[in-house]
C-alpha cells in the first residue's frame, strides 16, 4: 500500500500549573533541550518541515522564537480550554489536509523514533480511524484511561478526573499520542462536548465520538512505558533528563566513544562526539558542542557551544564556552576558555589561566595562572605565569596583540591597547604601558636596590 499524507500537530499551549513555575512547561529542558525541541525533532524523523504545526499559547512569542529554527508552522491557541479545544484552532489550516494527522503532545519528550515508525506501520495495516498510543503502567495516576469492550476493542479514552471507580482502576493508559484519519477528525471534532469537571474539551473524546458514527479505533501498545512519560511536575522533568541522558551516552559509546562512569555524564542531545575519544566522570557537554576523535576530556569539565578538534586533551575542572580548540593542543586542568576564543593547533594553556576573546597562535603557550582578555598572540610565543592584559579601563575594552615567538616574563601586566613586536621579550614584573618592537626587550620595573647590612642592623636594634 502506498504511504498515505502525513501531518503532525503537537499541542504545546499549556502553561503546566503542576510545573509551579513561571515558564511554560514545554519551555522547560531534559536532555539540554526544551521539552517542545525534543518532541518536534521526534516529529521531524517521520515529517518534513511543512508537514508540521505547533500550537502554542502560553508564553507563544518563546516557544515559537525556539522553533523557529525547525521551520515548522505555529498556529495559536489563546485561551487554553482543553486538548480538543487547541486541535480546533488549526482548523482552518488543517481541515483540507487528507491522510493521516499525527497528535503529539508537547509534555511527551522520550517518545522513540522506532514507536513512531510502528504507528506509521499499523495505520498503513489497519486503515483505522484511529490509533492510539498505549502502554501498561503500575500506577496510571493522572493518565487517562482506555476503555475497551468484552473483544477488546477500544471504545473510550476516561479521562481520571471523569473515571468512575471500575475505570479508575484501568492499568491501561493513554500517552496522548495518535495517529487519526484525517477527514474523520475534522468531520467530527465539533460535537466534542466539554461534559467533563473540569468543562475543557478533550480530544481524546474523539475516540468515543468516532465509534458511534461506526468507525473504527485501534491501540498500539508499547512495551516500555518510560517513553510514554508526560511531564507534568519537576519530578518527572528530572526522570526524563535523566533517561535523555543514558540515551545519549549510550548512543555514544555504541559509536565507539568511551564514557566513564556513565550515570554521572551529562551530554546534550545534539553534542557530537568523535570515536576513541574518552570522556571522564561528571563531565558536562552541552549545547552545540562537536568533539573530534582521540580527544580526552578530563574528569568534571564543563564544554559548552564549542569546537574542540581531533586530539585535544582537555584536563579535568576545565570550562570552556563557545570557542574553538584545534587539534593537538592541551588545555586545564582548571582552565577557563570564558567565551569567543580560538586556540589554533598544539596550543598549551595551563591551570588558572582565563582566555576571553582571544586568540592563541599555533604553538603558543600560557601554562600557569593568568588573564588573556580580547588579545592576540602569535604562535609559538610563551606567555609566562601571572601575566594579565589589563583590557579594561573602566569605560571601555582595549586589544592587545603579541607578536610570534615573543617571551612575556612572568608576572608581567601588559596595559591594552598594546602590541608587542614578534620576537619581543618582556622581562618579568613589567608594567607595559607602550608598544614594544620587534625584537626589543622591555623593562618596565624598578631597578633592584640592595643596602649591604642594612637587614642586619634593623635585628640589632630590636
Ligand atoms: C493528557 C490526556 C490524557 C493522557 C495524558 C498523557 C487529554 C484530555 N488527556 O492529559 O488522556 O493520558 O495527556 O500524557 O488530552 N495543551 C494545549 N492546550 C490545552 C490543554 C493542553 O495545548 O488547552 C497541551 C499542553 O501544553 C500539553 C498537552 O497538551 O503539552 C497535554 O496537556 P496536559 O494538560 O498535560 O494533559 P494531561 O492532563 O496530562
Ligand atoms: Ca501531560
Amino acid at each position: 500500500m502506498e504511504d498515505q499524507a502525513l501531518t503532525i500537530v503537537i499541542l504545546a499551549a499549556g502553561l503546566g500549573t503542576r510545573m509551579k513555575s513561571k515558564k511554560a512547561k514545554v519551555l522547560h529542558r531534559a536532555g539540554g533541550i526544551t521539552l517542545v525541541e525534543n518532541v518536534v525533532q521526534s516529529a521531524l524523523k517521520i515529517a518534513t518541515p511543512e508537514n508540521v504545526f505547533v500550537v502554542t499559547g502560553h508564553q507563544a512569542d518563546e516557544v515559537e522564537a525556539i522553533l523557529k529554527p525547525y521551520g515548522v508552522t505555529f498556529f495559536r491557541q489563546l485561551e487554553q480550554k482543553g486538548t480538543g479545544h487547541a486541535m480546533l484552532m488549526g482548523e482552518s489550516m488543517l481541515s483540507e489536509r487528507k491522510g493521516r494527522l499525527i497528535v503529539l503532545y508537547g509534555d511527551t519528550p522520550l517518545l522513540s523514533d522506532g514507536t513512531l515508525q510502528a504507528l506509521l506501520e499499523r495505520d498503513k495495516a489497519t486503515r483505522s480511524a484511529a490509533t492510539v498510543i498505549t502502554t501498561i503502567l503500575e500506577d496510571p495516576t493522572g493518565y487517562g484511561r482506555i476503555v475497551m469492550d468484552d473483544s477488546h476493542h477500544i471504545i473510550a479514552i476516561v479521562e481520571q478526573k471523569a473515571a468512575t471507580l471500575d475505570q479508575y482502576k484501568i492499568k491501561e493508559i493513554n500517552s496522548g499520542i495518535y495517529s487519526f484519519d484525517s477527514a474523520l477528525l475534522w468531520k467530527y471534532i465539533h460535537t466534542i462536548k466539554p461534559n467533563n469537571p473540569a468543562k475543557e474539551y478533550y480530544l481524546t473524546d474523539m475516540i468515543e465520538i468516532l465509534r458511534h458514527a461506526g468507525h473504527h479505533a485501534v491501540t498500539l501498545r508499547v512495551e516500555d512505558p518510560s517513553e510514554l512519560l508526560g511531564i507534568n511536575s519537576r519530578v518527572e522533568l528530572a526522570v526524563a533528563d535523566k533517561i535523555l541522558r543514558d540515551r545519549k551516552s549510550k548512543e555514544l559509546m555504541l559509536d565507539g566513544v568511551t564514557i566513564e562512569y556513565p550515570e554521572t555524564v551529562q551530554i546534550d542531545r545534539q553534542v557530537k562526539v568523535g570515536p576513541d575519544t574518552i570522556v571522564g566522570p561528571l563531565t558536562q557537554l552541552r549545547g552545540n558542542t562537536v568533539i573530534g576523535e582521540d580527544c580526552y576530556i578530563g574528569a568534571g569539565c564543563i564544554i559548552e557551544d564549542s569546537t574542540i578538534e581531533d586530539g585535544v586533551e582537555v584536563h579535568p575542572y576545565s570550562i570552556i564556552n563557545k570557542s574553538v580548540v584545534e587539534s593537538g593542543s592541551h588545555i586545564g586542568p582548571f582552565a577557563r576558555l570564558r567565551q569567543d576564543n580560538h586556540i589554533e593547533q598544539g596550543v598549551h594553556i595551563g591551570n588558572f589561566v582565563e582566555l576571553k576573546n582571544t586568540r592563541m597562535g599555533a604553538g603558543a603557550k600560557a601554562r600557569h595562572l593568568s588573564y588573556l582578555g580580547d588579545a592576540t598572540i602569535g604562535e609559538k610565543s610563551n606567555i609566562g605565569a601571572g601575566t594579565i592584559t589589563c583590557n579594561y579601563d573602566g569605560k571601555k575594552k582595549a586589544p592587545t596583540r603579541i607578536g610570534r615567538e615573543t617571551f612575556v616574563g612572568s608576572n608581567s601586566t601588559l596595559v591594552a591597547p598594546l602590541t608587542l613586536g614578534d620576537e619581543s621579550y618582556v622581562g618579568a614584573g613589567s608594567v607595559v604601558t607602550e608598544e614594544v618592537p620587534a625584537d626589543a626587550l622591555a623593562l618596565g620595573r624598578a631597578r633592584q636596590v640592595n643596602k649591604e647590612g642594612y637587614a642586619k642592623k634593623l635585628r640589632e636594634q630590636d
